[in-house]
């Protein structure tokens, strides 16, 4: 199976090689291909990850449909069907292009949490949180958390508090979007619990066209959530943060992070990704 590290379309305009994502401009709108690269710590790693694209834009379709009610989003098709014709001799686009309204990027990342991990952890640990003492790593949190994100052009998104959120966007706008993404995740969370799986955290991005607010990006897939499921008493996890974790490791080992990851993580990236995408859409 061929790998899709980057795509090349002819006749196109390019509008942005994102870490992940290949944006196109159509007219008015972006065709988005979500490529087999993958980033960790904010590097796109040389190792291609096969059909982690398709599977991506297929979680994200899935979550597009069953978020809808809750706030407008950016889709216009997913399906290569209905993509104009002068797309169909892409073959390529099949299954991991979507065609979506093209949005004024609100350039912060709405990151909602339910659960301990991540930068939330290691804050935890130092003392630097408001949360009761006692919690361990995973632990379900008393309320959800809202911790949004700069997102940068170059480098680390920082954090923001809500008043700086508030100050940058206005106090109305900041209100509904922390209200909207605890909505969308718990849109996520009641949907994925009944397929046996948890959602520990995740972030949405919104956009603006005219006057209007949607839901952009990709949602609530194992590239932007933390995904999670118990498999004989173990937790296992379905996310980048294999990755991650391997990562780290390497560079506990040889001082740096490398840029390319062996055969066997590819593959157990690849697993998770699938294992995920089975239990959501089936
Ligand atoms: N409807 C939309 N209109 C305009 N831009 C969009 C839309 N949906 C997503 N995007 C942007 O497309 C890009 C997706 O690519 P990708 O996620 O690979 O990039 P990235 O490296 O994460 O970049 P960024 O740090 O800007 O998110 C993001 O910059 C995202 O903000
Ligand atoms: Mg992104």
């Amino acid at each position: 199976m061929t790998c899709v590290y980057a795509t090349n379309l002819d006749g196109l305009k390019l509008i942005k090689r994102g870490k992940v994502r290949d944006l196109y401009e159509i007219e008015n709108n972006i065709l988005i291909v979500a490529t087999d690269r993958i980033s960790a710590f904010d590097r796109v790693l040389k190792t291609c990850i096969p059909q982690k694209g398709e599977i991506l834009t297929e979680i994200s379709l899935f979550w597009f449909k069953n978020t809808e009610d809750i706030i407008e989003n950016h889709l216009i098709t997913g399906n290569f069907d209905e993509f104009p014709e002068n797309l169909k001799k892409y073959e390529i686009l099949k299954k991991r292009a979507i065609l979506v309204k093209k949005a004024e990027v609100i350039p912060y990342e709405f990151i909602v949490r339910g659960y301990l991990a991540g930068s939330l952890y290691k804050k935890y640990m130092k003392g630097e949180t408001d949360l009761p003492s006692g919690l361990s790593e995973f632990d379900r949190l008393p309320e959800l958390l809202f911790t949004p994100t700069t997102k940068a052009e170059e480098g680390h998104d920082e954090p923001v508090t809500f008043d700086e959120l508030k100050n940058a966007i206005g106090e109305r706008l900041a209100l509904y979007l922390r209200d909207v993404s605890f909505k969308l995740y718990r849109r996520g969370v009641e949907i994925a619990e009944k397929k046996g799986i948890t959602i520990l955290d995740t972030k949405f991005e919104f956009g603006r066209i005219d006057d209007k607010i949607i839901l952009i990006d990709e949602v609530l897939t194992p590239d932007s959530s933390r995904y999670r499921i118990a498999e004989n008493g173990k937790v296992i996890k379905l996310d980048k943060q294999i990755l991650r974790d391997y990562l780290k490791e390497r560079e506990k080992k040889e001082g740096s992070m490398p840029l390319e990851i062996p055969e066997s993580v590819v593959n157990d990236i690849k697993r998770a990704y699938i294992k995920i995408r089975n239990l959501l859409l089936n």
